[in-house]
C-alpha cells in the first residue's frame, strides 16, 4: 500500500516516512525543497518528487499512480506535512502563508475528492499536520489543553492551519472526506539512529538553538521574558519526541484506513518544561555551559502550552516511547554533533 507524504523532506515528515516504512507501507514524497532536504529522502530510500502541493495536474498523476515515482501504485492516503511554519514571517507576509498553507491544501483536498470519484469510492483519506498554535492563548484553567478547547489563533500561521481544519470539517460533512487532524505541540529530538533530525534554516525552535549556543554556533541564547506567571518566570512548553509523533501518524493512518472517519487529536506528552528547565537539562546532557541573555517578551507568546494527549492514548493506543526531556535532548545532541561535523 502506497502513501503520499507531502513535506516528507522536512523534519517531522522524514521521521514519519521511516515509521511508515517500518510498518510495511511504501511511500512517495512530494516536497518543493524550499525548506526540505533531498539528501534526507535519499537516506530514507524513497522516491522524491520535487514539486508544489498546489500543482493539481501533478497531484492527479501521483494519486492515480501514473507518475514514474509511483511504480504504477495509486495512493491509498496522503499525509500532509507540507507548510510554511515561521510565525513571525506569517505576520509580515500573510499572503505567502495563506497561498501556501491554505491555497495549496484546498487544491490537495479537491484532488482527493476527484480521485475518489474516479475510483468510484470515498475520497482519498488525509492526515493533516495542525498545531497547538490554533489554540492561541488559552486561559490558565484550560491547561492541559484538550481538543475541545476553543481555537483562537493569534497569527496568520495559526489561522492558516485552523482554516484547513475547517475545510476538512466541511469537506467531511459534504463529501465524506476521511481525515485525521493532529495538533502537535513542540516537536523535538531526533531519530536515535542519528541519521535524521531537525535542520531548519533559519532555526527558531528552542532546543536546536540551545544546542547551537552550547556548541558555540550561536554566541548567545535569547530567553524571551523571565517574568511570566510560571515557577521560574520563563515560558512552559510541551516537548514531544519527533519519533513519537511519527508513531502516532502510523496509528492514525491505520485507524483512518479502517474506519474512513474523522478524528482530531492533540499530540504532546502532557508534561511541560520551562525554557530555563530546557537549558539546565541541555547543560546536564552535554556537560557543557552556554551564554544566555534575557530579552523582552515576544508578543503573543502564551506563558504555558501543555497538551492533554489522553484522547490519542485512549483511542489510538498511542504511548510516547521517549517522554523524558533528557532522552529528547540526548537524541537531539547526537544529531546536532553529526550534522555540524559534516556541515559546519
Ligand atoms: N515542528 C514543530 O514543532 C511543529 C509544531 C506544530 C505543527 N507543525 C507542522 O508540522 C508540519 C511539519 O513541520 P516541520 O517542522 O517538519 O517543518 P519543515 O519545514 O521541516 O517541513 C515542511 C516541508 O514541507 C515543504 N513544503 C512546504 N510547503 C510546501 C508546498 N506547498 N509544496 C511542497 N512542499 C512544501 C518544505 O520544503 C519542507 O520540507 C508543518 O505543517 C508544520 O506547520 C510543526
Amino acid at each position: 500500500m502506497t502513501i503520499l507524504v507531502t513535506g516528507g523532506a522536512g523534519y517531522i515528515g522524514s521521521h514519519t516516512v521511516r515509521a511508515l516504512q517500518r510498518q510495511g507501507f511504501s511511500v512517495v514524497v512530494l516536497d518543493n525543497l524550499v525548506y526540505g532536504h533531498a539528501d534526507i529522502v535519499e537516506i530514507l530510500g524513497v522516491p522524491l518528487v520535487q514539486g508544489q502541493v498546489g500543482d493539481r495536474p501533478l497531484l492527479d498523476q501521483l494519486l492515480r499512480g501514473d507518475h514514474p515515482a509511483c511504480a504504477g501504485e495509486p495512493m491509498e492516503a496522503v499525509l500532509h506535512f507540507a507548510a510554511y511554519a515561521y510565525v513571525g514571517e506569517s505576520v509580515a507576509d500573510p499572503a505567502r502563508y495563506y497561498r501556501n498553507n491554505l491555497g495549496d491544501s484546498l487544491t490537495l483536498l479537491e484532488a482527493l475528492l476527484a480521485e475518489g470519484q474516479r475510483r468510484g469510492e470515498a475520497p482519498v483519506p488525509i492526515v493533516f499536520s495542525s498545531t497547538c498554535a490554533t489554540y492561541g492563548i488559552p486561559e490558565p484553567d484550560q491547561i492541559p489543553i484538550r481538543e475541545s478547547c476553543p481555537q483562537r489563533p493569534i497569527n496568520p500561521y495559526g489561522r492558516s492551519k485552523q482554516m484547513v481544519e475547517q475545510l476538512l470539517a466541511d469537506f467531511g460533512e459534504a463529501y465524506g472526506l476521511p481525515s485525521v487532524i493532529f495538533r502537535y505541540f513542540n516537536a523535538a529530538g531526533a531519530d536515535p539512529a542519528g541519521d535524521l533530525g531537525e535542520d531548519h534554516t533559519p532555526e527558531t525552535h528552542l532546543i536546536p538553538l540551545v544546542l547551537d549556543a552550547i556548541s558555540g554556533r550561536l554566541a548567545e541564547l535569547q530567553i524571551y521574558g523571565d517574568d511570566y506567571p510560571t515557577p521560574d518566570g520563563t515560558c512552559i512548553r510541551d516537548y514531544i519526541h519527533v519519533c513519537d509523533l511519527a508513531d502516532a501518524h502510523v496509528l492514525g493512518l491505520q485507524r483512518l484506513l479502517a474506519d474512513k472517519g474523522r478524528h482530531i487529536y492533540n499530540l504532546g506528552t502532557g508534561t511541560g518544561a520551562s525554557v530555563q528547565q530546557v537549558i539546565d537539562a541541555a547543560m546536564a546532557t552535554t556537560q557543557r555551559g552556554l551564554l544566555a541573555r534575557v530579552a523582552p517578551r515576544r508578543p503573543g507568546d502564551p506563558p504555558v502550552l501543555v497538551a492533554s494527549a489522553e484522547k490519542a492514548q485512549i483511542e489510538l493506543g498511542w504511548r510516547p516511547r521517549y517522554p523524558e526531556l533528557s532522552t529528547i535532548l540526548a537524541h537531539a545532541w547526537a544529531w546536532h554533533q553529526r550534522l555540524h561535523s559534516t556541515n559546519p
